[in-house]
């Protein structure tokens, strides 16, 4: 591997300088994904294609100079793969036509005995496709959504400010959440494992709506059901990004995991003091921050670095890009981020 300052940053090895990727750099705010995506039926098409898939995944390598590349799909396969599938509507994003609504409906659309191959298979194709045409430039990253968020999709259908649905069947159906969960957990563990085997150099669990439970209840149906997972993970080095999940941060100092995904909200000098040297934290410029002008991107680019206080660290934005950020301000914050001396 000739750059792979993301792995040592993960492991807690030492590093010349912070290692640097973004949530969703894959994506629209490159011309060149769109002009890919334009020239498919849509985003499943360009997700369910290795080809194309490795293209894009490879695009903010080449075009930002990010230090890993994190393969291009969506955690919405799982959920797909165990029954339910999904249309991803343009300008609305995603669309269950059938939800989870009672224990009948688990051997339709809640499945665990199929092959990971058999359904995900195009996913294994991309990375196999996209280590060899990266040719150990940079890492890549693997990844699935935590139980407790494709819970939500599985639940809701779509995308919610609230997920009051998916809440609910928690207090009104708690045992067969947490069939659901479990079942949920079970296959992510083998598509992990199977991402890993195909050649991804890291994982990240994504779960985007751990904020919307309040703390106990995330305890019970969120980060038991992604230790559950972690602890299965010993190939590669692991990341837990749970967002707006505040006081689990305190709970995952003891997650079999190396690294915390932090929200912008959340406090690095806090969170350091709390973890010390046993967990490398990723993170957490607010997204906004790069509708800034360049100077002042670098500006709080460089102190956010100096909070830091500690080398076991990988920058990152707080959240996913958002897709019209500007792809020279993206460009600034990674110039700023490699430049910043340790
Ligand atoms: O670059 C990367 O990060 C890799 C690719 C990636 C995508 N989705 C591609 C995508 C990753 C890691 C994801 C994860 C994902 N997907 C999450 C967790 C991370 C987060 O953002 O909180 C979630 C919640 C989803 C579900 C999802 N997919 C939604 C809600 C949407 C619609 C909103 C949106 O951003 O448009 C998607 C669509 C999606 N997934 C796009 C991309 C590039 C945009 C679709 C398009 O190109 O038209």
């Amino acid at each position: 591997m000739k750059n792979d300052l993301v792995l040592r940053a993960a492991r807690g090895e030492n590093i010349e300088r912070y290692p640097v990727w973004l949530m969703r750099q894959a994506g629209r705010i490159l011309p060149e994904y769109r002009a890919v995506r334009a020239s498919l039926s849509g985003f499943k098409e360009l997700v369910e294609t290795p080809e194309r898939a490795a293209e894009v995944t490879i695009q903010p390598v080449d075009l930002l100079g990010v230090d890993a590349a994190i393969i291009f799909s969506d955690i919405l396969v799982v959920p797909e793969a165990m029954g339910l599938t999904y249309e991803m509507v343009e300008k609305r994003g995603p669309f269950f036509p059938n939800t989870i609504k009672s224990e009948s409906d688990f051997e339709k659309y809640a499945q665990v005995d199929f092959d990971i191959e058999d359904r995900l298979g195009y996913v294994l194709e991309a990375i196999k496709i996209t280590n060899k045409e990266l040719d150990g430039r940079v890492p890549l990253i693997g990844f699935a959504g935590a139980p407790w968020t494709i819970f939500c999709y599985m639940i809701e259908g779509q995308g919610s400010k609230t997920f009051s649905k998916a809440r609910k069947f928690l207090y009104t159906q708690p045992e067969m959440a947490h069939d659901l969960l479990n079942r949920i957990a079970e296959v992510t563990v083998r598509y992990l494992k199977a991402q890993i085997k195909a050649g991804a150099h890291m994982v990240q669990i994504f779960d985007s709506w751990a904020g919307i439970l309040g703390n106990a209840q995330y305890r019970t149906f969120g980060l038991k059901y992604i230790e559950k997972i972690a602890e299965q993970i010993t190939e590669v080095p692991v990341t837990i990004f749970a967002k707006g999940a505040y006081a689990a941060v305190n709970d995952m100092v003891d997650s079999p995991c190396n690294t915390i995904g932090l929200d912008w909200n959340m406090d690095v000098v806090n969170i350091r003091k709390l973890v010390g040297e046993t967990k490398t934290l990723q993170g957490n410029l607010d997204p906004c921050a790069l509708y800034a002008s360049h100077s002042e991107i670098e500006r709080l680019t460089n102190n956010l670095l100096d909070s830091f206080e500690s080398k076991r660290h990988i920058v990152n934005l707080g959240h996913g890009v958002y897709p019209d950020i500007d792809p020279e301000k993206v460009k600034t914050f990674i110039k700023t981020v490699k430049n910043y001396e340790i």
